[in-house]
């Protein structure tokens, strides 16, 4: 009996919801997501961000309700960006032993000891100027702000950070931390490096969320979009300085990017889905265009597909109280 055309019939393993889920190839849990947090010191109440919808900024005051919230949810880990009433010149507050990055780790540790806690390393929600690091003239002094990453490291380490997260995009940041960590003692502490994080216009509600004061940009220190090979140059730098992980930031535009890093490192990777890329979808779902739940998971799945490990994404909470 000879077959009929077409002989390779790939809709055998799509009959049923059952062979589909056993032939699915990619998925993720709740392991693999980190949920970004905005906390705020001296005020009372939560705050929306109106770009992000479902997102509000949390008071100081209610983080420890918040995380034993998450946590009951299924929530494994979260990113801690601080929204400072203390800024300078230099983001001084970031390394006081009291600072707000201090306090956001202490808080958090104390209220859910196993939720792991990644202390986003920067300084642009601490400056008056809103860069990413010390000025000098027009420019971000590199290597001043070396130093000064090093200082705010060691403080989130002391204050109980589990992963030190640094997105200044400064060139050596890695080692530097590294080098600060292990003399202060902290060298069992894992650098998670925004390794190749680009100068996207899709990080534009964070800078509401985050109360940022920049003007200007920052395409003088963050990476241009349109550099595949910088990319993954930025990422083996980053392995060579001893970062214990690799992230992509933003996510859903820079599929190859996570694919390219897969393939020339070893190293776990993790990708952002940022701000803008949650708008989106939130704001699509909202005029009716597409149906957010499914859009999150495609999105989400095309993250992991690409070869991302772990993904930091706004919509952790929302999935994790769906059940995933
Ligand atoms: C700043 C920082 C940014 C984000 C994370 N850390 C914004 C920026 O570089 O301007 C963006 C996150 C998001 O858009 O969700 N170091
Ligand atoms: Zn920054």
């Amino acid at each position: 009996m000879s077959s009929q055309f077409p002989e390779a019939r790939p809709r055998r393993l799509r009959r049923s919801p059952e062979l589909r889920g056993l032939f699915q190839e990619t998925e993720f849990t709740l392991n693999d997501l980190v949920l970004p947090i905005f906390v705020e010191e001296d005020i009372d109440d939560f705050v929306p961000i109106t770009s992000m919808p479902g997102v509000q900024r949390i008071p100081e005051s209610k983080l420890a309700g918040e995380i034993e919230r998450y946590a009951r949810a299924g929530i494994k880990s979260v990113m801690t960006f601080g929204v400072s009433h203390h800024l300078d010149a230099s983001g001084s507050d970031t390394w006081q032993e009291r600072g707000l990055v201090s306090r956001m780790s202490s808080i958090i540790k104390g209220a859910v000891p196993e939720m792991i806690v990644m202390s986003d390393t920067c300084f642009c929600e601490y400056t008056d100027h809103g860069h990413c690091g010390v000025m000098h003239g027009a420019e971000v002094d590199n290597d001043r702000t070396l130093v000064n990453l090093g200082k705010q490291a060691v403080a989130a380490a002391r204050a109980g950070a589990d992963v030190i997260a640094p997105s200044a995009a400064m060139d050596g940041q890695v080692q530097a931390i590294r080098r600060a960590l292990d003399e202060a003692g902290f060298s069992h502490i894992p650098i998670m490096a925004y390794s190749t994080k680009f100068a996207s216009a899709l990080y534009g509600p964070f800078r509401e969320a985050g109360g940022s004061a920049l003007k200007g940009d920052r395409k003088s220190y963050q990476m241009n979009p349109m550099n595949r090979r910088e990319a993954v140059r930025e990422s083996l730098l980053d392995e060579q300085e001893g970062a214990d992980a690799l992230m992509v930031k933003p996510a859903g535009a820079y599929l190859d990017i996570i694919r390219d890093i897969r393939e020339a490192s070893r190293l776990p990777v993790a990708a952002y889905q940022v701000s803008g890329e949650y708008a989106m979808i939130k704001f699509g779902a909202q005029a009716g265009a597409i149906d957010e739940a499914r859009v999150v998971r495609e999105t989400l799945g095309s993250i992991k597909r690409a070869g991302a490990d772990l993904i930091f994404t706004y919509f952790a909470m929302d999935l994790a109280l769906a059940g995933i």
